[in-house]
C-alpha cells in the first residue's frame, strides 16, 4: 500500500511537475531528483528489468526467428517479459520493414502494455539500427552508407543527413538509434567497412561528431531528434584475420592512438549511449573487460551515458569466448565490467540471473543502481516521460523530397573517380552497354541494413527508384542503352552475350560489386574480386571498346589485373537508393565527381597497409624496396576539372607552447568546370620517441571553385594536434620538426615546448 502511494506520488511528480513544462525545460538537477525518487521505490527486480533490452520478436507469437508476414503479439509474452520481468527496452525487427503507421502501432502497443499494466509505468525505450536513413521503415529515404558519407569529406552534409534520418526514425515511433559506427576500419577484409567512416581515426572522429550532432541535436529533448549510440567499443575495426568479431591484438599505445579518439570526440559532443564490441582485445572479450568499460570509458573519458551490450554477446562469453562457465557467470562478468543494459534479444534470463547475483552479494546493488540511473536518464532525455506515445507529434515531412534530394547530393558527392584516361568521362552522345552484377540492382546499391538486415531480399525494394541501368536509360534514352547481366556475384550468367552486345556499343559500363551483407555473413576469404567478375571484364576488354568500371562495393576488392583494361574507374561504394541516378549523372557529366577515398585501396590481397603506417614498414630508405604501392592512396580522387595547389605557407617557422599556428595554401581551379575538392592537411612528426606514422590527417575541408577561381584556404593547428600516445599510454608532445603536406605542397616548422 505504501509502495502504491509512493508510486502515485512519483508519477504525479514526473508527469505533472513542474507546471506543464516538458522535460526539455527541466534542469539537470530536476531530472536527477526525479530519478532518485524513482530509484528509491524500485524493487531489485524492477531495476534488473530496466537493464534488459529485448528483440521485438520475443514478444510475438511463434518462435523468435520464424519468417513472418504479420506481427501478432503474444499476450502471455507481453505480460511475462514486460510486466513480470519488467524489460525496460525493446528493439528492432529486422525481418521486414514496417510503415511509419505500423511502427506507431506496434511500438505504441508495447508502450501501452507497460503504461497500462506496470506498477511504475516507466516507458519503454525502443531502439533500432537506422544506419543509412530509417532503413527499417518502408518508404523512408535511404541515404548512402557511412563509407560514402566519409568519402564526401563534407561534415555539413553528414549533419544534415543525420538530422533527416532522426526525423524519419522519430516518425517511426523510435527514439534510440544504434548509429553511428565509430569503428576505425583498419583491415580491408572486414565486411563491415562500409558501415564505418573508413581507416583514419581523425576522419572517423570528425564525421562521427557531425552525425551525432545532427541526430541528437544540442538541446535536451526534441521531438525530431533521437538518441545516438556510438558503436562498437573498442577496436572492432581491427579484426586480426579480417573476419567479423575476430580477436584484436593491439598494443595499448595503438589502441589509444587509433581507436579511442573517435569515442572521446563523440563523448565531448554529447554522445549518450555506446555499444560494446563483440570482439576481444588482447584476449579479453570487451563485454567482460572492466578496464576498457569502466576504467577507460566511464572513468577516464567520463562517459555518463548508457553502455549497452551487442546482440547476444553476453551469452557469447560462454561458448564463443570461453571465459564464462554459464549464463550466470557471463551476466556477472559483464555487469561488473560496466555494462548497463543487456541486449539479450530472446528472453528474461539476464534479469533473472542479475537479481540472484545481487541477492548473493556477488554484484553490488550500487552497480545496478548506477546502470538504472543512466538508463532512466536516457529515457528522460528521449522525452519518453513527457510523452511515451509521441502523441503530440506529427511527422508530415516523413521521407521528404528534401531528404531524397540530399541523399542524391551525398551519393553524387561521394562518388570517387579513380581513373579517367584520355578524358573518357564524361560520356556524351553514345551507345552504351551496361553490364555486371550491380548494373540493375537496388540491393547492390544499398548493401546490408536496407529494409532487411542482410539487404538481399528484393521484395521490399522501393518502387520507381532507378538502378544504374534504368537511370542511364532515363537520361540517354532507351534505344541508347542495352543491358546484359553477364554474371551474378559468383557465377556466370551470360558473358558471351554481353561480349556480343558490346560489339554494337560505343562504350561498355561494367558494374562490378559485392553482394549485400553484414556481420558474419559478410566474411570473405580474400580480397580478390570474384573470379567470374574479373573474367567478364577481361572478355569485354577484348572487344577493344572503351571500358568504364563502376565499382559498387563496401570493401576495396582487388582490381590490379583488370585496372589496365579500363579507361575510367568510378568507385561508388554503397551509394544507396539514389546511387543509380548519381552514377548516371556523373558518367554523363551532369555532376562533377568530388569524392576522395576514405581508405587505402590495396593492390595485392596480401599487402594490406593503412596510409598512416610507419616508415619502417616501407623499408625503402636503404634498398629501394618500398612495399607501399597501393592501387590508390587514402584521400585520392579525381575530378572533371583540374585543381592546382600552390604557396603552402606557415604563419611562423616555430610554434611554441600552447600557441596556434596558421597554415595557408592556395587552391585554383585551372580546368573548365566548376568542381569541389577535399583539401586534406597531413602532419608528419620527423623524430619521436615512438616511431611516428609517415603522415597523419589533421584537418580537412571541402571547397567549391568555379573555373579560373583561386582561393586561399587556411587551417589552424596547435600543440594538441602534434601530440601522440607515448610508451606509457599518455599523450605526449616532443620538441622537433614537423612536416606539413597539403596536395603536392610541403613545408615544415619547429615545435618548442618552453616559452623562452
Ligand atoms: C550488430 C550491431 C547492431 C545490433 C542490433 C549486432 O549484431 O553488431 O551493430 O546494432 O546487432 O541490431
Amino acid at each position: 500500500m505504501r509502495d502504491l502511494f509512493r508510486s502515485l506520488l512519483f508519477l504525479a511528480a514526473v508527469f505533472l511537475s513542474p507546471g506543464s513544462t516538458h522535460a526539455q525545460e527541466w534542469p539537470e538537477s530536476e531530472i536527477n531528483r526525479k530519478i532518485d525518487s524513482l530509484l528509491s521505490i524500485m524493487t531489485l527486480e524492477e531495476k534488473a528489468g530496466q537493464m534488459l533490452n529485448l528483440g521485438m520478436p520475443a514478444l510475438l507469437e511463434g518462435a523468435f526467428y520464424i519468417p513472418r508476414d504479420t506481427l501478432i503479439f503474444d499476450e502471455e509474452k507481453l505480460d511475462r517479459l514486460l510486466i513480470s520481468y519488467g524489460a525496460g527496452s525493446v528493439q528492432n525487427l529486422g525481418s521486414y520493414p514496417l510503415t511509419p503507421e505500423e511502427w506507431r502501432y506496434y511500438v505504441g502497443r508495447i508502450q501501452k502494455h507497460v503504461m497500462d499494466r506496470s506498477r511504475l509505468k516507466i516507458p519503454i525505450l525502443y531502439g533500432i539500427d537506422a544506419v543509412h536513413g530509417a532503413n527499417y521503415t518502408a518508404g523512408s529515404v535511404l541515404f548512402p552508407q557511412q563509407i560514402n558519407l566519409a568519402a564526401t569529406f563534407d561534415t555539413g552534409r553528414v549533419r544534415q543527413a543525420a538530422a533527416l534520418t532522426a526525423y524519419d526514425v522519430r516518425a517511426s515511433q523510435t527514439a534510440w538509434n544504434y548509429a553511428p559506427m565509430l569503428d576505425v576500419a583498419r583491415n580491408p577484409l572486414w565486411g563491415r567497412i562500409y558501415e564505418t567512416f573508413g581507416e583514419d581515426s581523425y576522419l572517423v572522429g570528425e564525421m562521427g561528431a557531425a552525425l551525432i550532432g545532427g541526430m541528437q541535436g544540442t538541446g535536451f529533448y526534441h521531438p525530431e531528434k533521437v538518441i545516438a549510440c556510438g558503436k562498437h567499443f573498442l577496436a572492432y575495426g581491427e579484426p586480426h584475420n579480417g573476419k567479423d568479431r575476430a580477436p584484436v591484438f593491439i598494443t595499448e599505445q595503438m589502441l589509444r592512438e587509433i581507436h579511442l579518439p573517435p569515442f572521446r570526440k563523440a563523448i565531448e559532443n554529447g554522445l549518450l549511449s555506446i555499444m560494446v564490441s563483440g570482439a576481444s582485445v588482447n584476449g579479453v572479450p570487451s563485454h567482460a573487460d572492466q578496464w576498457l568499460l569502466t576504467d577507460i570509458l566511464k572513468e577516464e573519458l567520463g562517459f555518463k551515458g548508457v553502455i549497452i551490450s551487442d546482440w547476444g554477446e553476453i551469452d557469447n562469453l560462454i561458448n564463443v569466448h570461453q571465459v564464462a562457465a554459464n549464463e550466470r557467470e557471463a551476466v556477472k562478468l559483464s555487469v561488473l565490467a560496466g555494462i548497463d543494459m543487456c541486449m539479450e534479444p530472446y528472453d528474461e534470463s539476464f534479469a533473472v540471473h542479475l537479481v540472484d547475483l545481487v541477492r548473493t552479494g556477488e554484484v553490488p546493488e550500487s552497480r545496478v543502481d548506477d546502470a538504472v540511473r543512466r538508463i532512466l536518464h536516457l529515457k528522460f532525455r528521449a522525452g519518453l516521460f513527457d510523452d511515451p506515445f509521441f502523441s503530440d507529434c506529427e511527422y508530415p515531412e516523413f521521407s521528404s523530397e528534401a531528404a531524397a534530394a540530399l541523399s542524391l547530393d551525398i551519393a553524387t558527392e561521394s562518388l570517387t573517380l579513380l581513373k579517367n584516361e584520355g578524358d573518357l568521362l564524361p560520356l556524351s552522345d553514345v551507345q552504351v552497354l551496361v553490364t555486371g552484377v550491380a548494373a540493375h540492382s537496388l540491393n547492390y546499391l544499398n548493401g546490408g541494413w536496407s529494409r532487411t538486415w542482410s539487404g538481399q531480399d528484393t521484395s521490399y525494394n522501393d518502387q520507381g527508384v532507378p538502378t544504374i541501368y534504368e537511370a542511364l536509360q532515363l537520361q540517354l534514352g532507351k534505344d541508347r542503352v542495352s543491358y546484359v547481366p553477364g554474371t551474378d556475384y559468383l557465377t556466370e550468367i551470360d558473358i558471351q552475350k554481353a561480349v556480343v552486345q558490346a560489339q554494337k556499343a560505343d562504350v561498355i559500363i561494367a558494374c562490378i560489386g559485392e553482394m549485400p551483407a553484414t556481420e558474419k555473413p559478410s566474411d570473405i576469404e580474400n580480397l580478390d574480386l570474384p573470379e567470374v567478375q574479373v573474367r567478364l571484364v577481361e572478355e569485354l576488354a577484348k572487344t577493344g571498346k572503351p571500358l568504364i568500371l563502376v565499382m559498387v562495393q563496401g570493401r576495396p576488392r582487388i582490381i590490379r589485373e583488370i585496372e589496365p583494361l579500363a579507361g575510367a574507374i568510378l568507385m561508388a561504394y554503397l551509394p544507396g537508393n539514389e546511387g543509380g541516378r548519381a552514377i548516371a549523372n556523373v558518367l554523363l557529366g551532369k555532376s562533377n565527381p568530388s569524392g576522395s577515398l576514405p581508405y587505402t585501396y590495396p593492390r595485392y590481397s596480401g599487402s594490406i597497409w593503412t596510409y598512416d603506417h610507419l616508415l619502417s614498414d616501407e623499408r625503402d630508405v636503404y634498398f629501394g624496396l618500398n612495399g607501399f604501392t597501393p592501387q590508390y592512396e587514402f584521400g585520392f580522387g579525381l575530378s572533371y576539372t583540374e585543381f592546382n595547389y600552390s604557396n603552402l605557407a606557415v604563419g611562423s617557422d616555430t610554434l611554441v607552447g600552447d600557441d596556434e599556428l596558421r597554415l595557408t595554401v592556395e587552391l585554383s581551379n585551372t580546368g573548365r568546370r566548376a568542381g569541389r575538392e577535399a583539401v586534406l592537411l597531413f602532419v608528419s612528426d620527423e623524430l619521436a620517441s615512438v616511431s611516428p606514422p609517415v603522415k597523419k590527417l589533421k584537418r580537412f575541408t571541402k571547397v567549391e571553385l568555379q573555373p579560373g577561381e583561386k582561393r586561399e584556404i587556411s587551417f589552424v593547428i596547435s600543440a594538441e594536434d602534434l601530440k601522440f600516445t607515448g610508451r606509457d599510454g599518455l599523450p605526449v608532445i616532443e620538441d622537433g620538426y614537423f612536416t606539413i603536406r597539403i596536395g603536392d605542397q610541403q613545408t615544415r616548422f619547429y615545435y618548442r615546448t618552453d616559452l623562452e
